[in-house]
């Protein structure tokens, strides 16, 4: 299985970003235990992260013919990004949306998800736990084994 892991603006800066929102751990440092439990799990993992929503867009475009599923974390797009949520919806693909924080427990104007209907699943606010979550759901669904 080939997952794409994508991240959205300012998530380059997590380790240095409000710590105790998002966590001490780097992105670099994310990838690497997810792209390791991908290993034992049998799951080849791309990532990519952006700043820009064109580029997030173009990344989606150019990968999810040659790709099994998504798990995203769009970062403040999660609440306006249009093109974003549209190319996700045209990948055809599953789509798990994720986020460190529970997004549902701070700013008012951050517990709207433009993404969250075209997702199978979101999770939110258990950290960078939260990728490995949606990893190994992510499998488990395209494996059938969700039913
Ligand atoms: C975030 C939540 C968003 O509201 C915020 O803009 C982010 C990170 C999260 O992972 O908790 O950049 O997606």
């Amino acid at each position: 299985m080939k997952i794409l892991i994508i991240n959205g603006p300012n998530l380059n800066m997590l380790g240095k970003r409000d710590k105790a929102t998002y966590g001490r751990k780097t992105l670099a440092e994310i990838d690497s235990v997810v792209k390791k439990q991908g290993e034992k799990l049998d799951a080849e993992i791309t990532s990519f992260q952006s700043n820009s929503e064109g580029a997030l867009v173009d990344f989606i475009q150019q990968q999810s013919s040659s790709a099994d599923g998504i798990i995203i974390n769009p970062g403040a797009l999660t609440h306006y990004g249009f093109s974003l949520r549209d190319a996700l919806a045209d990948s055809g693909l599953p789509i798990i949306e994720v986020h460190l924080s529970n997004i549902y427990a701070r700013e008012e104007w951050r517990a709207k998800s433009v993404i969250a209907p075209i997702a199978k699943g979101q999770i939110s606010g258990l950290g960078w736990q939260g990728y490995i979550v949606a990893l190994q759901a992510l499998l488990a669904e395209l494996k059938g084994e969700n039913i």
